[in-house]
């Protein structure tokens, strides 16, 4: 009998062995399906997040440049003092490489008759640009470079006298490249100027909300809010390296950013 048993469950087995089979192959194939579909709606969110972008962003970046200007314009001005007197030593000639002008939030502190480079990675900047340039009245924006400040390989080595760069760095890819870019296209002697939102201390709560909100900020140009830039930029191999870290006066959604650093460097 009990023989009898153990041949029928034996003759049993290569069916139940096939059933398991097929549900392990519906089940492969769902995950595949679902990993695809899953693989294609990120990139399709990808690619209609970064064209949103593009348009929002210089929507947001204008109303934002002034609200900031209205608490920093102090800072700035010390900053950008600094030009004129480059200005002044070359004999009344200025030309300024604008990395990420956005725009055009510092064609106002820039001196009289400056010639203005402006590279940024949206080209829709470029008509805010113009018009900056037009109400500003007193300098002359001589190009708009649509490209990336880590690569602007249409801007010539040793070419011009001053490179600016404002909230910029947080959201590069590869700040090395881009200092590295800066090195490469002043003339000797030229200078670097910077003014970024930087990380906070470490262990201090503008540290901890920086971490929770980073993720959020993605969505900013794909800004880093605990990014270390001073670091890059110590790297550089600038001479007359000059920086101050400090708490910009902002309020509001803004206090995030209050860790700045400004400064200046010369080829
Ligand atoms: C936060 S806005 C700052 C605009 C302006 N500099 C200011 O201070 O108001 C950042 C700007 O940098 C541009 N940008 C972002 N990544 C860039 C990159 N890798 N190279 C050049 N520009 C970039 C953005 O398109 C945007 O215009």
């Amino acid at each position: 009998m009990a023989d009898s048993n153990t041949e029928a469950k034996q003759q049993a087995d290569p069916n139940r062995e096939s059933a398991t089979d097929d549900i392990l192959e519906t089940l492969l194939f769902k995950i595949l399906v679902c990993a695809l579909l899953a693989y294609v709606s990120c990139r399709v969110l990808n690619v209609v997040v970064k064209r949103l972008g593009s348009v929002i962003s210089p929507l947001f970046v204008n109303c934002f440049s002034s609200s900031y200007n209205s608490r920093m314009g102090g800072v700035k001005r010390r900053l950008f003092a600094n030009l004129a007197d480059l200005q002044e030593r070359n004999g009344g000639e200025l030309t300024i490489l604008e990395v990420g002008a956005g725009g055009g939030a510092n064609f106002q502190y820039y001196p009289k008759c400056s010639k203005i480079i402006a590279v940024d990675t949206n080209e829709r900047y470029q008509k805010y640009l113009q018009r900056k340039a037009m109400d500003t009245g007193h300098i002359v924006l001589d190009r708009f470079v649509v490209a990336k400040g880590e690569d602007m390989g249409d801007i010539l080595n040793d070419s011009v006298d001053a490179v600016v760069s404002t909230l910029v760095m947080s959201g590069m890819q590869h700040p090395e490249d881009y200092v590295r870019e800066v090195k490469r296209i002043l003339k000797p002697g030229g200078m670097f100027f910077y003014m970024e939102h930087v990380s906070a201390s470490k262990n201090s709560w503008t540290h901890l909300m920086q971490r929770m909100l980073n993720p959020l900020f993605v969505f900013c140009d794909g800004c880093h809010l605990t990014r270390q830039t001073w670091t890059y930029i110590d790297m550089g191999g600038f001479r007359r390296l000059e920086y101050s870290r400090f708490f910009a006066p902002l309020k509001g959604y803004m206090q995030v950013i209050r860790p700045h650093l400004v400064g200046s460097a010369m080829k």
